[in-house]
């Protein structure tokens, strides 16, 4: 048998079978941690230099090996090998080669456990803010074609059964109300990805006299982590960005199959463009909505990879196992879906037509007047419960006898209650539905003017 030739292999005899090796390997997905792995690196070999570990010209020699990889890594010509189990042990290996046996001194007083829980770290600090970017987009989007909206009326919905007339902008700018918590719970969790495990080696620090603070400060972090067995064996931050994700994805699947509702035949609410539909391959009318499809489906993944990482931790002992390599597919492939799904739906909301028109007759069913005619009587001093049996009462006979419920006179009225003062069509219209509710929150012009004055301030402190 052929010595170990592993950068671990000093105790080893025989070599690691071919089946472990691709079993155990990580190369295909970690590559995605190389830049962090460099950023981290260099400042680990500072850090040892300054404290008097490596000397200037071995710094040198190493920093200008970093370089030298990072360029083969951007240019395409890095020489990846899957039999170096990881992104950690290649990088290592390539700068061996480069510089020769001064390489070997990056590793002093770091294990790779210290290293991957750093570069996941800054991996998901650096994802959480293009995140935090793209939902700003949306955000923009849904904010601006809420602004073209404000006069556009169509029916609120609860139970899929038309409810209430709202105003386009006022329903748009609750799904801005709810990517602006998204925002706000990935900005929450950049706080808990400030703390450094750089310097906590294997799982209990190290004899070697490293600056931990002087390798966080120049990683961008607050501090490092106090704790070297936690630094090493949590993924809590993992697992709130996978929550975070999964929360946002499930967000927009909601706001996706609204998408593909209002663009079917039955609603036509909305037309998606040509550029974000697809055709079918038998049907020549057909114009599908795949994107919002996608979209909600894809949230299954998000769901389905927190669900991975979750079942990973539990019951796992501290510190480091090799479990915890199964944190990163996960949550790479989460990242890539979200801002996949939020730059898609932000094309799709933006190039698609209101059909106004068909919105607008929806919404001038005179059923979503009832609970107004009901809170006249309330107004009137009648109990809501009454008011509400009152104007049910009304509703069915109108239904029985197909009648339009705006067109009864006053006498008409007084039958079903003698407290009316007016025929319907002086006491309830659409207009009147959307400009009564102008309370705090309420889809009146003035009310919705207001919010979207918020949520643009709010944006641009974001
Ligand atoms: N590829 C490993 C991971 O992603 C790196 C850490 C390996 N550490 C170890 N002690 N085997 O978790």
């Amino acid at each position: 048998m052929t010595k170990n030739q592993k950068p671990w292999g000093g105790r080893f005899e025989a070599s690691t079978e071919p089946l472990v090796e691709r079993f155990s390997t990580s190369i295909e997905f970690d590559r995605e941690l190389a830049r962090f792995d460099i950023r981290g690196s260099r400042a680990h070999t500072r850090m040892l230099c300054s404290v008097g570990l490596v000397s200037q010209d071995e710094r040198d020699q190493l920093l200008n090996g970093l370089d030298q990889i990072e360029k083969e890594l951007q240019d395409g010509t890095f020489p990846f090998d899957a039999g170096l189990e990881d992104i950690h042990m290649n990088i290592e290996a390539r700068l061996g080669k480069l510089i020769g046996a001064v390489s070997g001194k990056l590793h002093t007083g770091r294990s790779r456990n210290d290293q991957v829980a750093t570069d996941f770290t800054l991996y998901l600090r650096e994802t959480n803010l293009l995140i935090q970017e793209k939902l700003r987009d949306l955000q923009e989007t849904l904010i601006q074609r809420s602004q073209e909206h404000i006069d556009t009326a169509l029916p609120g919905y609860t139970h899929m059964q038309r409810a209430q007339p709202v105003r386009l902008a006022h329903h748009w700018l609750a799904h801005v109300e709810v990517l602006h918590r998204d925002t706000q719970r990935f900005k929450d969790l950049f706080k808990r990805l400030a703390f450094s495990p750089l310097g906590a080696g294997a799982l209990a620090g190290s004899t070697l006299p490293l600056n931990r603070e002087e390798t966080s400060a120049e990683l961008g972090f607050d501090a490092p982590n106090v704790n070297s067995m936690d630094s090493v064996a949590s993924r809590d931050g993992a697992l709130e960005f996978l929550a975070d994700c999964a929360i946002c994805a499930v967000h927009l699947s909601r706001l996706a199959e609204e998408l593909v509702l209002w663009s079917s035949s039955e609603f036509e609410f909305v037309e998606l463009s040509d550029a974000y539909s697809t055709g079918s391959s038998l049907m020549p009318q057909k114009k599908n909505p795949d994107v919002p499809e996608l979209v909600r489906a894809k949230s299954g993944r998000c769901i389905g990879n927190l669900v991975t990482l979750l079942t990973v931790l539990k019951g796992l002992p501290l510190t480091y196992n090799r479990d915890l390599q199964e944190d990163k597919e996960p949550v790479f492939d989460s990242a890539d879906t979200l801002v996949g799904c939020l730059e898609v739906m932000e094309g799709a909301l933006k190039s698609l037509t209101v059909q106004t028109g068909n919105m607008l007759k929806a919404a001038e069913d005179p059923m979503l007047l009832a609970t107004d005619l009901a809170e006249i009587l309330v107004r009137e001093g009648v109990p809501f419960r009454e008011a509400h049996e009152v104007i049910g009462k009304l509703v069915a006979d109108c239904l029985k006898r197909d009648l339009d419920p705006t067109t009864l006179s006053l006498s008409e009225m007084r039958k079903f209650h003698p407290s009316f003062a007016a025929p319907a069509k002086d006491l309830i219209s659409l207009e009147k539905a959307l400009e009564l509710r102008d309370g705090i929150g309420g889809t009146a012009r003035s009310s919705v003017e207001k919010a979207l004055i918020t949520a643009k301030k709010r944006l641009k402190e974001d």
